[in-house]
Parts: C-alpha cells; sequence; structure tokens
C-alpha cells in the first residue's frame, strides 16, 4: 500500500543499531518491489531471517491447463468441489494464464507456512472466518474480505468459526493494487474512489511466535512461466520481528464498504473496479441503486470485450442478469474473448423499472486468453453455453 504504518518497536533511525535486552543486535530486513525502486518496509527480526538449515524439494499434485477449446463460454460450480483442506494446499486450481492464477479452496484446517514468491496474492472469503497470522503481525478476516498478500510475505490462515473457510483467490506474477486512477500522484485515495484508506485495516501489532527447524514452503519461479516449490526449514521461527515500518504490507478491504457508483443509465464495470494487477482488474458488483432515466434498462447490454476473458464469481444475493442460467450462489462463468455475451433471454424487460438490484459478485478480466484446469472442468455445467438460445425464464 502506499501510504506509511508503523508497528511494534523500530530504532529511531534506520540502519543503525537496535540492540535486543541481551544486547545483541536485531536482524534488520528491508523487504521491498522493484529492486530499490518501489514500496517497501523494514522489518526488525529477533533471528536472521536468513537462517536456513534445508532446501528439499516439493511437488504437490498437479495437472496441466488445457486451452478453451472449441471455444465456449462456461460455468463452473465450485460448491461441487469437495475435498476441504488447509486454505493453500487446498486450493482447486481452476483458471490460469501466465499473468495468473484463479483458484477455490475449502479449508477446515490451519495451512501450514507459506510464502509466494511469484506474486501478490488476492484472497477473497466467500464464507467463512480466519486468523492470518503474517512476519508483519496477523490479521482477522471474514466473509466479504479481500486480503491483499504481498508477494513473498510469510504467512498461514486458520480458520476460526464453526463454518467453513471458502475462498476464491487470484495469484499474480506480479503486484496488485488500488486502480491507479484511483490515486493521487503521491499514492492518497482520492474523493472519486469508491473506497479508501479509512476502509483498510492491516496489522496492528506484531507476532511472535517461538520455534525452532521451521518448514515454509515457498511457491517460485521456474524455467519460463514454470511454478516450483521448494521447503525451506528456517533455524528459527519466521514471525519474530518485533517491529516494522514502511509501506508495504498486507491489507483487507470489505466487499461491503465499496461504495457503488451508479448513473441514469447503466454504468460500465470500470465503474465498478476494485484492484488492478499485471495484464488484468478486478471487478466487483455489489447491492445497489440502479439505473434513474425513465426509459432506463438496468441489466448489461450484449458486449464484446475483445481483449480480455471475463470471470465472475457470483457469491451473493441474486444476479439479476443471469436469472434462468443455472447460475448460482459461487458459480463462476468464463465468458472468454471471441464471444460476445449479455444478459439471459428475458432479463432487458425483466429489468425495466427496477430501482434496486440485490447481488454481490466478483469479477476478474484478464487481458490474455484463461486455460481450463481439471478440478474447474469436473465442477462444469455444459449446458450453460446454450443458455442464450432459450425462451425468457
Ligand atoms: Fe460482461
Amino acid at each position: 500500500m502506499p501510504f506509511y504504518r508503523s508497528v511494534g518497536q523500530i530504532p529511531d533511525k534506520r540502519h543503525t543499531q537496535f540492540r535486543r535486552e541481551d544486547g545483541g543486535l536485531y536482524s534488520e530486513e528491508l523487504m521491498g518491489q522493484e529492486g530499490f525502486s518501489s514500496d517497501s518496509s523494514l522489518l526488525y527480526h529477533r533471528f536472521r531471517p536468513t537462517a536456513i538449515s534445508s532446501s528439499t524439494e516439493h511437488r504437490p499434485e498437479k495437472a496441466e491447463p488445457v486451452a478453451n477449446h472449441p471455444l465456449k463460454p462456461r460455468h463452473f460450480r465450485t460448491h461441487k468441489l469437495d475435498g476441504a483442506g488447509d486454505a493453500i494446499f487446498g486450493r482447486h486450481h481452476l483458471l490460469s494464464n501466465a499473468d495468473c492464477r484463479i483458484s477455490y479452496a475449502l479449508a477446515d484446517q490451519p495451512s501450514p507456512l507459506y510464502r509466494n514468491a511469484i506474486g501478490d496474492e488476492c484472497i477473497y472469503v466467500e464464507s467463512g472466518e480466519a486468523h492470518v497470522e503474517t512476519s508483519f503481525g496477523a490479521i482477522d478476516v471474514a466473509q466479504g474480505d479481500y486480503l491483499i498478500m504481498p508477494m513473498s510475505t510469510i504467512y498461514r490462515v486458520v480458520p476460526t468459526g464453526s463454518e467453513m473457510l471458502r475462498t476464491l483467490v487470484v495469484e499474480s506474477t506480479g503486484h496488485i493494487t488500488p486502480p491507479k486512477r484511483y490515486l493521487s500522484v503521491r499514492g492518497q485515495f482520492l474523493e472519486h474512489s469508491p473506497y479508501c484508506e479509512r476502509d483498510l485495516r492491516s496489522p496492528a501489532e506484531p507476532l511472535l511466535v517461538d520455534g525452532e527447524d521451521v518448514d515454509v514452503y515457498v511457491q517460485h519461479r521456474g524455467r519460463g512461466s514454470a511454478t516450483l516449490w521448494t521447503k525451506f526449514t528456517y533455524a528459527h521461527h519466521p514471525f519474530d520481528v518485533v517491529g516494522w515500518d514502511g509501506c508495504l504490507y498486507p491489507w483487507v478491504f470489505s466487499i461491503h464498504d465499496f461504495e457503488p457508483i451508479t448513473g441514469r443509465i447503466h454504468q460500465p464495470p470500470p465503474a465498478h473496479q476494485v484492484f488492478q494487477g499485471p495484464n488484468f482488474v478486478i471487478c466487483n458488483f455489489v447491492p445497489r441503486k440502479v439505473d434513474y432515466h425513465p426509459d432506463a434498462i438496468p441489466v448489461p447490454y450484449n458486449h464484446h470485450n475483445v481483449d480480455s476473458d471475463e470471470v465472475m464469481f457470483y457469491c451473493g444475493g441474486n444476479y439479476e442478469a443471469r436469472r434462468g442460467s443455472g447460475i448460482e450462489q459461487g458459480s463462476i462463468s468464463l465468458h472468454p474473448s471471441g464471444f460476445t455475451h449479455g444478459p439471459q433471454p428475458g432479463a432487458p424487460e425483466r429489468s425495466i423499472g427496477a430501482d434496486y438490484f440485490d447481488e454481490l459478485a466478483v469479477m476478474v478480466d484478464t487481458f490474455r486468453p484463461l486455460e481450463l484446469c481439471e478440478p474447474a472442468l469436473d465442477v462444469e455445467d455444459t449446458d450453460y453455453a446454450w443458455t442464450w438460445n432459450r425462451d425468457p425464464a
């Protein structure tokens, strides 16, 4: 995030002596993006963050994604996925390209310690609650929260409460930020932004955990766009940071704090944008008053975004434009480039005169085509492609 925070104990001056009670030096670590040329934080560790005692190959099961060919719009029912596990290794990979991977996880147990050294992650909580522990401190998340986890942060996810933790995960190959147009040149949210600094949460105090010989699973870059995994064993528990400051840290924004932008006639998806990443954007559709021109048609017109594949995750309310298509809570639709999509038959007429839509959906538009992973194909509703060729529901 662009704004400065300071948590726990730090010395008055950076890169100067900062000593533990026993007289030894704390280990200072700069964690920064784009070399030394972008956002960073300084973290003060009780132990050396460099001390590993082993590095072993780890090979989680994975299947090769396949092209969306022959080309079709798709519908995947994530609630038909089973196999609850943890929020990291329990991720069912659904869609991917060279810029991002979209997964869905059901978690009922704590994850191991994990670091994604490929890019930032955006974790959206569909339901359930979790305590997320990181080197920067802990943060609680619940239904509707987006958690933005900076690349290479060591963390683990501990589900809390009685409900299964269900998350949609976007793993990026770069950095996920608020849209640039929402920010001033110095990084403050501008007045037209649908959210601002007051809506964001981040760790408030250090998290210190004792331990020796602690395993951390690292997802990292391989040849080309290949993803590799390594298990490091750290001499001391990596949650040993007594203080940090800077502009790089995990943060949370609730979809319920997004203030929708509405108009007399239909507002296009950029009005609903919440984040941007390399070659993709994330938008959300929240409950809102709709178009108030006397002749307005509130549902979208047919559209063909020729440069992007559109992924919609339906996570609350009724998604009016898709009524009659089989779309339900937890559904994901994929409307690829090369296919014109639009409201389901009958939806435009039905929407006339409506003044409020009770819908909640997260959208990821990618500027390179998405490939399909096996878990998605396992829960595909193969009739979806033909639903626009039916009589109105
Ligand atoms: Fe669309």
